[in-house]
This record gives structure tokens, sequence and C-alpha cells, in this order.
């Protein structure tokens, strides 16, 4: 039984070391070292080279090393080799964190804070209660609902949209391409935590920018293709919207002279939302490497004709 992992090689001795521990019967090799390549059963992988499946001919179960399987091009993987998404503990707690982080700041004026502060400008800016700021999630999965369940304590007006209807407590929740607008109209705070597909490409757009409140910001922690880059400095040059927080985009990392660098109105960081963890992580996989041999269903199977 072999395993190759083919993703940050410095988290990837944290994966050896633990399967060492949990499963010392499986070879586990670390990209750039790979065993006999016609060995491997289970590959772990963030964006694998484009020709690495196709050497791989006992390859039963891919697995993304993130919670994306945007960085795979399905028409290199065989059909019956499932595609398994990255949910682990680790994963949701950095999201809930980042997301916390980026929402308290916005709520509580941060951005202007520190322009002021810059200023020499000692001027207080009237709170609004967490009650009246209405916050939405665009994207209703294992992240999405993860994030409200946290944003909820803090007692924030919640909605979220998703392509089929869902009944979270405490989240008025949109469905379907029909019920965009109207949940965009009421997020003073927009998150998308959407993953990225034909579908959702380029959906933070101006139209998406124009159907939110004057005065929205907005934060796109899902990817960055998901952002039409000149819709959001325009809406942000025209005051529509106030403020952006931006942990992906297009391409990463921006070229030195690109506008969002050094926006006013933006802050940026690089893809950390949140980082799959080995020590959860190695064992959600080493939980599904065990129920592949017992013939048991794979948890986190994407669908390949949705994309996600
Ligand atoms: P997930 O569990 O698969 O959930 C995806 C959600 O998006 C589902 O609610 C799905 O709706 C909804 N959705 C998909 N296509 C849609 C569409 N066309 N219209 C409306 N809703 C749509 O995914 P997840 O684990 O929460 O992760 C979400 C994404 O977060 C990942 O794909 C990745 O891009 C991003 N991410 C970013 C970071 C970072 O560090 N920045 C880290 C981890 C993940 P249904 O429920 O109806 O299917
Ligand atoms: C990170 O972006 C992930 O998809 O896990």
């Amino acid at each position: 039984m072999s395993v190759l992992y083919k993703a940050d090689p410095d988290r990837g001795r944290a994966w050896s070391a633990i399967f060492a521990r949990n499963a010392p019967d499986i070879e586990f090799h670390v990209w750039p070292e790979t065993g006999d390549l016609t060995k491997v059963d289970y590959l772990v992988a963030w964006e694998p080279p484009p020709a690495l499946v196709e050497k791989l001919p006992n390859l039963k179960v891919l697995f993304s090393s993130g919670a994306g399987v945007d960085h795979l091009d399905f028409s290199t993987i065989p059909p019956d080799v499932p595609i398994v998404r990255m949910v682990e503990p680790g994963i949701v707690d950095g999201m809930i964190e980042y997301v916390t982080l980026a929402v308290l700041a916005l709520h509580r004026d941060l951005f202007d804070y520190m322009r002021q502060q810059a200023a020499g400008n000692w001027q207080p800016i009237k709170v609004v209660p967490a009650a009246a700021r209405r916050v939405g999630v665009m994207g209703l999965g294992v992240l999405g609902q993860a994030v409200l369940a946290r944003l909820g304590t803090f007692g924030y007006s919640l909605s979220g949209w998703s392509r089929t209807a869902k009944d979270i407590p405490g989240v008025v929740c949109h469905a379907g391409a029909d019920t965009l607008k109207g949940f965009l109209n009421q997020c003073d705070i927009l998150i998308c935590l959407l993953p990225l597909t034909d579908e959702t490409k380029g959906i933070l757009s101006q139209r998406t920018m124009a159907a939110l409140p004057r005065g929205a910001a907005l934060i796109n922690v899902g990817r960055g293709a998901h952002l039409d880059q000149q819709a959001l400095l325009d809406a942000l040059a025209s005051g529509h919207l106030s403020a952006a927080i931006l942990d992906v985009c297009v391409p990463e990392p921006l070229p030195e002279a690109h506008p969002f660098w050094r926006h006013p109105h933006i802050l940026m960081t690089p893809h950390i939302a949140s980082m799959t963890q080995p020590e959860t992580a190695a064992l959600v996989v080493l939980d599904n490497i065990a129920r592949h041999r017992n013939g048991e269903p794979l948890m986190g199977v994407i669908d390949r004709f949705k994309g996600y």
C-alpha cells in the first residue's frame, strides 16, 4: 500500500510522521521522492503536475490536500478514480478565525480608525449594534455553515445563499440564482465562501456589487477568480462599497504594480485564511483510506459534474 503526497513539502514531513505512527504498513512518499509510481494507490495533491496521474496506473483515490478542487484538471483523472476534497477540523477552525476577524474589523470600523490614526485624528465613530449589521455568506457548505454558527454568537443578523435550499437555525437562507439579488440587497457585509466552478467564476461582478446596499463591504475567502477586480475598484471609487478584505486573488501573488496592493480600502492577505493542518488532516485521510480498503463510502467525494 503506497501513498504519494505532492503538496507543501514542509507539511508533507509532518504528514509522513503521522502516517508512520498510525499506519506503519503504508509506504508514504513526499514529492519529489515518489517510490515506484506504478505502486501508488492514493495521491494527496495540490496542483499536481498535469502528467502525474497518467503515470499512476494503480491510483485508487485522489485526495485534494485542500478544501477546493479547482486546482485539479478533472479530464486527466480517470473517471473511476474518486476525487475527495479536504474536510477536516483544522481548515474549519482556521476559516472561522479569519472570517470572524474580518467581520469584526469591518463591523467595528477598523479601516477608518487606521486611516484616522495615520492622520492624527482622534474621532469616535458611532457603534452599530451587531443585531443591526446584516452579514451574508455565499456558499452554505462545510465552511459557510461553520462561519455562520460562530458569527451568530455575536448577534449579527445572518443570511446565506446556496445552490440548493437549506434550513439553518438563525440564518435566513436563500437558494438558487433567482434569489441572488434579494439576498444581496440586504447584505452590509458579504462573505464569499463558494467553490470555484464554471457557474461561480466572476460571480463577484459589477451586477453583484450594485445589488449590495450602499456602503457595504466584501470579504473574499473563496477564490480570486470569483472577483471581477475592475468592478471592485469601480465600486470602491464610487463609494458604493466601503471596503474589501481579500485573501485570494488572480494571480497569486498580484504583480507589484497592481492597484490592490496600496489601495486604502483593501486589505489583502496571501491566501492564508485557512490551511490544512497535518495533525488533523492526515488522520482524516487515514480514515478514508481505511474506509476504501473496507469497501465503505468515502467522506468528501466531489461531484465532477457540479465541479465541487
Ligand atoms: P462545500 O462544503 O462544498 O460548500 C460549497 C457551498 O457552495 C455549498 O453550499 C454549495 O451549494 C454552494 N454553491 C456551489 N455552487 C453554487 C452556485 N452555483 N450557486 C450557489 N451556491 C453554490 O465547500 P467548503 O468546504 O465550504 O469550501 C468552500 C470553498 O472555500 C472551497 O471550494 C475553496 O474555494 C474555499 N476555501 C478557501 C480557503 C482559503 O484559505 N482562502 C480555504 C479553504 C477553502 P449546495 O449546498 O446547494 O450544494
Ligand atoms: C485552500 O484554499 C483550500 O482550498 O483548502
